[in-house]
């Protein structure tokens, strides 16, 4: 639809930890935009899978729970994440834990189920805009995207921020393992074949070492200002 291929794209990319989730909110909320958390249809992909007794290693499976995914994103209370639904089964909680992220960045690696979630994601592209929050937004799902915000932080701060927000729903976890999971989670995203975790040429890459939320949200908008405006 033209429509679409004229509403704007954010796209936020960036390992785990740093920070992406929650300023994708905070954008989407600010602009009134739509918002895409691409690492839930990953996530969702193998939970799907694992729930339906297929293995993680069969790639028509995979593809099959991919294409196939039955999932609602229901808002919640202002300022948090929707909860989420897959085939009608609140899976919020178990969507989080890092055994399923490790499972989703493990599926993450087959190109046949990218393949499989790419229009998925592209169909989130609707006016007024989209904020997507990923890995390869920038770089394979929106190459066109008007402004690509690559977002970092050191690996110990990342986990510090993961500790706090799994502490925070209740998860019972232990920093040093948290720290070696997103070294490994890290170690997969960046070193896969297919669309590896990088930054995309244009993309303006944001260290969000030692700032708050607030300050990482202003450079963005600032960013998306300036790029608006040209
Ligand atoms: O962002 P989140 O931690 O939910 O992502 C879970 C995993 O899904 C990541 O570690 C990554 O391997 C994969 N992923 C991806 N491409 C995306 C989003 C997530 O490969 N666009």
């Amino acid at each position: 639809m033209a429509d679409n291929i004229q509403a704007p794209v954010i796209t936020l990319d960036g390992p785990g930890g740093a920070g992406k989730g929650t300023l994708t909110q905070l954008l989407a909320n600010h602009l009134n935009w739509r918002l895409l958390d691409s690492g839930a249809l990953y996530r969702l992909t193998a939970l799907g899978a694992l729930k339906q007794g297929v293995s993680l290693d069969s790639v028509p499976d995979l593809v099959r729970v991919a294409s196939q995914l039955d999932v609602e994103f229901r808002p919640s209370s202002v300022g948090e994440p929707p909860r989420v639904f897959l085939a009608g089964e609140d899976v919020t909680a178990e969507l989080r834990t890092e055994e399923t992220g490790r499972h989703a960045s493990s599926i993450a690696t087959i190109p046949e189920v990218r393949a499989a979630l790419l229009q998925r994601q592209r169909d989130f592209r609707q006016p007024p805009g989209l904020i997507a929050d990923g890995r390869d937004m920038g770089t394979v799902v929106f190459p066109d995207a008007p402004c690509k915000i690559f977002l970092t932080a050191s690996v110990e701060e990342r986990a510090r921020r993961r500790f706090n927000q799994l502490k925070q729903q209740g998860q019972d976890v232990k920093l040093s393992a948290l720290l070696e999971e997103l070294k490994a989670r890290d170690e997969q995203d960046m070193n896969r074949a297919t669309a590896p975790l990088k930054p995309a040429d244009d993309a303006v890459v944001v260290d969000t070492t030692g700032h708050s939320i607030e300050e990482v949200l202003k450079i963005i908008l600032g960013v998306w200002a300036e790029k608006s405006s040209t």
